[in-house]
């Protein structure tokens, strides 16, 4: 495999070093290219730049391959727990049982939101989105935590520890008051001996004198959920999350920027979409056909949503092994839901469409996740928010990575100026 590139312009040859990561990926280092040759590479949207070296996931885009820290995303989804995984994903390796127990316990002791915090929430009207009000929330933790959060990498990687704990633990107890909230109800307090999931269920659907006790097939589902969400790589909001820091701004500001990235309809508000498109097929009595026909007009606008990866252009694994649970998940649940019906016989017909064949467009994990989040009660402007709990893991794993960087630097993308030339100021007298 090379161990040098070479860059031809009009006559001159410029050296480019080449880095090979772990699993053979291959990339050309162009940190010198401006400097030599007076050019910058051009990427627009950075498809195919890489912005960092990282150990946390491994993603193959043509074989549908997911790995988190090594481990295979189908093995985690089958052995493992979403607090399990978020271990893993933050500290590089599986937990022993002190390791697993000390971070349960550090997440339950940090579930509480403080009373004058709530009253940021209360200051939002109830139709506000859940992902403006989660976002908002998270930007105030610093002020509730300021040791946590010096905006100085070496102070801060000092506490990482308890930061990691209350920005995955508090980020679940926020989206369950954001949906108190919306529906006019008193908060649920979170319950110290419930596990993560089982306490956001309550925190959820808990009435004053009435405990919501879940069955285990819900808290499992949910569970699975969030594991399969717990990271991605370098996708839009991680590298949001990442650039923000590369700042020097704490984990919590940081995680902020991440949850407004998440909540673009392109990103982590597809799993809305994709609900509000099977609901309009169902009311419409339609067979997906239409919906088909308008996503090959190729408008951005008139994607089929859940469908097609930056990344991915075979299956999403994410989205076989959800797509999977759900049958098990409503069946055990006797919920018969007519959306996921149409669901699948939207994606047979797209994988039988040549557009989408030949576009390599395949489900990705927003195409059934909404069907799992509904089916244990999740209202729908609400999933969003659930994306940003299950991928809270991959943003405190990213942020240290950049804090942690001794040879990090902040991100500061170039760009080719494509704007007017030099111009002389006219007084407005001479404008027209
Ligand atoms: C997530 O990056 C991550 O890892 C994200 C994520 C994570 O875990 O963090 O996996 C989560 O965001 C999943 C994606 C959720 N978004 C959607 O489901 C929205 C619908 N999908 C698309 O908008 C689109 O597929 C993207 C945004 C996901 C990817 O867009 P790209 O990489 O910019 O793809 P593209 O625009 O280069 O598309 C290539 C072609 C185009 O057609 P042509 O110009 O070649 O004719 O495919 C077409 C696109 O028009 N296309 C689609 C389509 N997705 C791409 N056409 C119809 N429906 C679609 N969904």
């Amino acid at each position: 495999m090379a161990t040098t590139a070479s860059l031809k312009i009009d006559d001159k040859e410029y050296p480019l070093p080449v880095i090979i990561g772990t699993e053979g990926e291959k990339a050309v280092d162009t940190r010198a290219l401006r400097t030599a040759s007076g050019y910058v590479s051009f990427d627009q949207g950075y498809g195919n730049t890489g912005s960092c070296e990282s150990q946390i996931t491994y993603l193959d885009g043509d074989n549908g391959i997911l790995r988190h820290r090594g481990y295979p995303i189908e093995q985690l989804a089958h052995f493992s727990d979403f607090v399990e995984t978020a271990y893993l994903v933050i500290y590089g390796e599986l937990p022993n049982p002190a390791q697993r127990k000390e971070f349960g316990l550090n997440l339950r002791k940090n579930a509480v939101i403080e009373t004058q915090m709530q009253k940021i929430l209360e200051g939002f009207p109830t139709s506000a989105s859940p992902m403006a009000m989660l976002s908002a929330m998270v930007s105030a933790l610093p002020a509730y935590y300021p040791h946590l959060a010096t905006n100085n990498f070496e102070q801060d990687l000092k506490h990482f520890d308890s930061a990691a704990a209350i920005a995955m633990s508090k980020i679940r107890t926020i989206v369950a008051m954001i949906y108190r909230y919306q529906k006019g109800l008193p908060f649920v307090f979170p319950k110290q001996e419930l596990p993560f999931c089982e306490n956001f269920l309550h925190m959820l659907f808990s009435e004053p004198y009435q405990d919501y006790v879940p069955v285990p097939e819900v808290a499992k589902a949910l569970n699975l959920v969030l594991l399969l969400h717990a990271d991605h790589e370098q996708n839009c909001s991680t590298s949001t999350v990442r650039m923000v820091g590369s700042s020097a701004s704490n984990l919590f500001t940081s995680i902020s920027a991440g949850i407004c990235a998440l909540a673009g309809p392109l990103h982590g508000g597809a799993n809305v979409a994709v609900m509000q498109m099977l609901q309009s097929i169902h009311d419409e009595g339609d067979d997906g056909s239409r919906f088909i026909a308008a996503a090959k007009s190729g408008s951005k606008s008139n994607r089929l949503m859940g469908f097609g990866h930056a990344v991915y252009r075979n299956f999403d694994p994410r989205a076989k092994i959800i797509g999977e649970a759900c049958d098990t998940v409503l069946t055990r649940l006797g919920i018969d839901d007519p959306l996921l019906k149409i669901a699948k016989n939207l994606e047979q017909a797209a994988l039988k469409d040549d557009y989408f064949v030949s576009r390599r467009l395949y489900p990705n994990v927003d195409f059934y996740s909404g069907i799992i989040m509904r089916a244990i009660g999740i209202p729908m402007n609400m999933f969003t928010t659930m994306f940003a709990i299950g991928r809270a893991p991959g943003y405190i794993a990213n942020w240290r990575e950049v804090a942690a960087n001794p040879k990090g630097r902040i991100y500061r993308p170039r760009q080719i100026y494509m704007g007017a030339v030099k111009r002389d100021y006219v007084p407005m007298a001479q404008r027209a």
